[in-house]
């Protein structure tokens, strides 16, 4: 079996320079220039390697995966032009969003464009499950908007308890990670419980993987991750380290914590001083532990069900997550 961590960027760096040529027409230009701005855009490729080694892990082959895995990509790059008009963001990927570059206009439309063109390489999959393949991507974009709908909903809450955020979490991101790792099974040939383990395995790196991310946007720095640091706090979104914050910080802390998420009073202090307060009260190791006991199952879930399988490209991936960085 290759080396994990090289096989990922020998495939992360074909899916770049293909996704780069995704789009070869040029009018109307306010349509197609700003597709190939999004596509051309260098993202860490997670979703669709997964789809692969997925495949791969069950048996089939890179040709049998690569286009749904070019499908599930483009798919999630329409969510994200989208998600930075609602998240009023400046900065993905470390490059100005499609409605700050252009216009909301222009990036509604290039997040529908995108979507069409994700079904059209989908449909390239050479499987007889193609059906029920589409089904399941379409389901699992209607999964996304019904998360990202509970997402805005919760800015505006005064409260936000823990189920609620992990329903929220698991529907905007937790589905997509999922369906990945499921339709490598089934363009592998995986059996029916090959499948179900696998995408269970996707289900819970997902909800880390949220986790992680919501942590990021507070302790991490925006040169690192090529997005607006405290994107999340100016919303007002209630996410896990906040609501566990929220729990716990004595009351002059808890009015600051409050203003900052009333009013938005997120300057680059703000944003410092709840990096502190997550380190100070201990939640920046609680959170990191909540991620890791989410790997722990979703690798539990590979050994428990795939153990006469070669699980060391899965297991990388699980890796990934509990240590990303950006
Ligand atoms: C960002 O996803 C959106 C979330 C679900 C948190 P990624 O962190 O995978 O973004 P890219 O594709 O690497 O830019
Ligand atoms: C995004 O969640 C989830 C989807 C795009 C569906 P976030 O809003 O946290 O993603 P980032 O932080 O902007 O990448
Ligand atoms: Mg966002
Ligand atoms: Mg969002
Ligand atoms: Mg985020």
């Amino acid at each position: 079996m290759k080396n994990s961590k090289k096989y990922y960027s020998e495939i992360s760096s074909l899916i770049d320079s293909d996704l780069a040529k995704a789009v070869s027409i040029e009018f109307p230009p306010n349509l197609y220039n700003p597709m190939k701005y999004v596509l051309s855009s260098k993202g860490k490729r997670f979703r669709p390697v997964l789809l692969i080694m997925a495949c791969e892990t069950v048996g089939g082959s890179f040709q049998d995966a690569y286009n749904a895995s070019l499908a599930i990509e483009i798919l999630h790059n329409f969510t994200l032009v989208h998600d930075d008009i609602m998240d009023d963001d400046q900065l993905r990927r470390g490059r100005k969003t499609v409605h700050k570059k252009w216009n909301n206009s222009i990036a509604i439309l290039t997040g529908d464009g995108l979507i069409a063109l994700a079904y059209r390489y989908l449909l390239r999959s050479k499987t007889e499950r193609i059906r029920d393949i589409i089904k399941k991507f379409s389901e699992a974009i209607i999964k996304i908007c019904e998360g990202q709908s509970l997402d805005k909903d919760m800015e505006s809450a005064s409260e936000v308890n823990i189920d609620d955020y992990l329903d929220m979490i698991k529907r905007k991101t937790g589905v997509l990670i999922s369906i990945s790792a499921e339709l490598g099974g089934i363009l592998g040939n995986a059996s029916e419980t090959e499948i179900e383990a696998l995408k269970n395995f996707g289900f819970e790196i997902g909800i880390a993987f949220q986790i992680q991310d919501d942590l990021l946007d507070i302790i991490s720095d925006e040169v690192v991750i090529g997005k607006d640091l405290g994107s999340d706090l100016a919303l007002g979104k209630k996410t896990y380290p906040i609501i566990k914050l929220l729990e716990c910080v004595p009351q002059t802390g808890l009015n600051f914590l409050k203003d900052v998420l009333e009013n938005g009073n997120t300057g680059v202090n703000s944003i410092r001083r709840v990096k502190t307060m997550l380190h100070e009260y201990g939640i920046v190791d609680q959170t990191q532990s909540e991620i890791s006991r989410h790997i722990d199952k979703a690798v539990a879930c590979l050994n428990d069900n795939l153990a006469s399988l070669q699980l060391d490209h899965l297991m990388y991936m699980s890796e990934m997550i509990r240590n990303r960085k950006f």
